[in-house]
């Protein structure tokens, strides 16, 4: 799947992209005469910038235009959530197997983690800023699971998700659980967390005396797996859905 790049961007665009200020901002910027373009003043936002060529400079510092790619993955277990090569299989050996072509891809990084045994959406790009906004304590990005676990969920444990458990190293927020089956010893449930700690969801299951049998991310923010996704399989992101990701 090739990732097609524009070379050819508006001044303010550019700018904004990078991450130098919100569009009306440059705006502001670019008239006050704060930007040039290969050393000449640029006071119209609306100008064409070469991002392969041309040199842009706030008040004087270079900006330098990355391109951005963005990724879902239905992450597959059995491999884990990383970019180091090693005896275990990464999800960028996935990314690579699946056939991905990515200019940048030796710059891509997931964004969180899944277990090894977790399967589902997992975000892949190389805009750190997009990965620590997802990803910082403050942000309070919700992420949906479906969860498949060993005994019946009672209403007692979907209270103790809603007050937040204590789970010795940190106590979570609360969490939304609703059970979708429950019989025969065997349920199957959406949980919704607004963290990401270490093996969170089984860990609060475990809190109620139930072990976790599977694991799937559905969603994550606005962004939801694409159903069409096999485990194993990607595609691109679409405009809509950054647009709605980056914030
Ligand atoms: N909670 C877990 O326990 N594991 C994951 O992979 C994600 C959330």
């Amino acid at each position: 799947m090739a990732s097609k790049e524009k070379t050819e961007l508006r001044l303010d665009k550019y700018l904004a992209d990078m991450g130098v200020e919100t569009r009306s901002k440059v705006g502001k910027l670019i008239r006050k005469g704060a930007v040039t373009v290969n050393g000449e003043m640029v006071r119209n936002a609306a100008a064409k910038v070469n991002t392969k060529t041309d040199v842009v400079k706030v008040a004087g510092q270079t900006v330098t235009h990355t391109t951005y790619f963005y990724y879902m993955l239905n992450k597959p277990q059995g491999v884990i959530t990383s970019t180091e090569k090693g005896p275990t299989p990464t999800v960028m050996d996935v990314l690579v197997e699946a056939g991905i072509d990515c200019p940048a891809f030796a710059e891509l990084a997931p964004v969180g983690r899944l277990d090894k045994d977790t399967e589902g959406l997992l975000l892949i790009t190389n805009d750190g800023g997009l990965n620590h906004r997802l990803l910082s304590p403050n942000s309070h990005v919700d992420k949906l699971y479906y969860a498949e676990v060993d005994g019946e969920v009672t209403e007692g444990d979907i209270k103790a998700f809603e007050k937040g458990m204590n789970l010795g190293d940190f106590t979570s927020k609360p969490a939304k659980l609703v059970v979708k089956e429950s019989a025969l010893g065997r349920a199957k449930t959406l949980v919704t967390i607004s963290e990401g700690k270490f093996h969170q969801i089984k860990r609060m299951f475990e809190k109620c005396g139930k072990e976790v049998t599977f694991l799937k991310r559905l969603k994550m923010g606005t962004l939801e797996l694409d159903p069409t996704l096999e485990p194993g399989e990607f595609r691109e992101l679409t405009k809509e859905e950054i647009e709605n990701v980056v914030l």
